[in-house]
């Protein structure tokens, strides 16, 4: 089979790796992809969001398959494109990724289907919504309805704060139309997880636990980011939950969708909080979690491209995943400034020697110069090690990033610790 892997990260890189390793894999595509991605994979000079040219490369390089990597595409209506013509995609169409595009949206789904969530409210004056929040009083979380760049959320600390972050939002509208109608919510407390699902329309099979670490600083400070690493499993995750997981959450979604006359084909990531009355869902994604693909994928044994296909054929209930036991760390190296502003065109050094095994180094903002690499956005790249234990694991991710260099690179230094602890 051809592959091809639609997206430019680090996400896209563990995808591409993970295809790689399947049997019936002839060759493996990437578009953009990146100058690291280009090791593993053909990179094509095609945006995200050029559909008509990805569906002329596909053709021509007779491409049996597309996996689509980044939200954008999908809210674009990539899957909707690649069907009329007749093409194998995996991922949801437009309609069904609103559950990711709108807040709102999602959350009316929740409520019809009993899905335990924060509650909440939806604004579309300032006035309302402040009034709304003097009410309820901090702590309290306003997000903008639309797309925002994973940046839409304030967890308010206080009513005044709450307050400011309605007035960015809506009347200086700092998010733009994103902006335009907000979500207030409940503030919910307790540890954040991942789980993450393949989705056939009906059938889903549950991906391992995985803890992403947004905050850009070490102990959760600092600004929300795209996501600074991650780990998997999760050794809190109650047995108990993950079945609360499925039955309650994945399930009724899963099938609210198929009622509503727009089943989830692709992958559905469940952004949970683990709170003292069980889990309750913070946010859906329509795709894999970016950088949670980076320690899930590594762990998965069963065959993707046997996955991807039962996706298509509906056949999900045929399959059963197969795990590595390995624990999987993975340290994100961003560039210094991120999330806010920072300088790109910095010389990545790898010191291969020093690479301790069963890491994979996955590239994210990088470009190539010659035979150079260059760090080439916010988030450059993820060192993923494998280890009999987390702590084994985060040793060698660890490791790996000390093994690597450019300027004014910044990581955590205590990803994975809240699971060693
Ligand atoms: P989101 O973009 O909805 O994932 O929100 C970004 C981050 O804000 C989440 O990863 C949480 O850390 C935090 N957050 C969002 N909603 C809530 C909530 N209702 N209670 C507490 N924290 C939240
Ligand atoms: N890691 C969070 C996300 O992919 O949205």
């Amino acid at each position: 089979m051809k592959v091809l892997v639609v997206g430019q990260g680090g996400r896209e890189h563990a995808l591409v790796k993970a295809i790689k390793q399947s049997k019936k894999v002839e060759r493996v595509y990437c578009a953009p992809g990146n100058g690291g991605i280009e090791q593993d994979a053909i990179c094509l000079p095609i945006q995200e969001d050029d559909f008509p040219r990805l569906v002329e490369a596909v053709q021509q390089y007779q491409i049996d398959l597309t996996v689509v990597g980044p939200e954008n595409p999908l809210f674009a209506g990539i899957v909707d494109y690649f069907r009329e013509r007749g093409l194998a995609v995996i991922g949801p169409t437009k309609k069904a990724a609103r559950i990711e595009g709108s807040k709102s949206f999602a959350k009316e789904l929740m409520v019809k289907y009993n899905v335990p969530t924060g509650n909440y409210q939806v604004f579309d004056d300032a006035e309302t919504a402040i009034q709304y929040v003097k009410e309820k009083g901090a702590p309290i979380v306003v997000k903008a309805d639309g797309l925002a760049a994973g940046k839409g959320v304030v967890v308010a600390h206080s009513t005044n704060e709450a307050i400011a972050a309605i007035q960015n939002i809506m009347e200086h509208k700092i998010f733009g139309t994103a902006g335009q109608k907000i979500v207030i919510e409940e503030y919910l407390e307790g540890e954040e997880l991942t789980v993450m699902a393949f989705v056939d329309g009906e059938n889903f099979l549950v991906m391992e636990p995985a803890q992403d670490h947004k905050p850009v600083y070490d102990g959760d400070q600092g600004p929300n980011t795209g996501g600074m690493g991650s780990y998997s499993p999760v050794p809190h995750m109650k047995k108990e939950w993950l079945e609360q997981v499925k039955g309650k959450i994945l399930e009724p979604m899963i099938k609210g969708m198929a009622q509503e006359g727009f089943p989830f084909k692709g992958i559905l990531y469940a952004g949970l909080m683990m709170t003292k009355n069980g889990p309750k869902v913070i946010e859906f994604n329509a795709r894999f979690g970016d950088p949670e693909t980076q320690v899930i994928l590594p762990r998965l044994k069963t065959d993707i491209l046997d996955i991807f296909k039962a996706i298509q054929n509906g056949s999900l209930n045929e399959i059963q995943l197969e795990w590595d036991t390995r624990a999987a760390v993975c340290v994100i190296m961003a560039s210094h400034g991120y999330p806010k502003d920072y300088e790109k065109g910095k010389l990545i050094k790898i010191n291969e020697p020093l690479l301790p095994k069963e890491t994979e180094i996955y590239m994210a903002g990088v470009r190539r110069e010659q035979d150079h690499l260059l760090t080439n956005g916010g988030r450059v790249l993820g060192v993923t090690a494998l280890g009999a234990t987390i702590q084994e694991a985060k040793e060698r991710a660890y490791q790996g990033v000390h093994a690597i260099s450019f300027e004014g690179a910044h990581y955590r230094t205590d990803i994975a610790q809240k699971a060693i602890k």
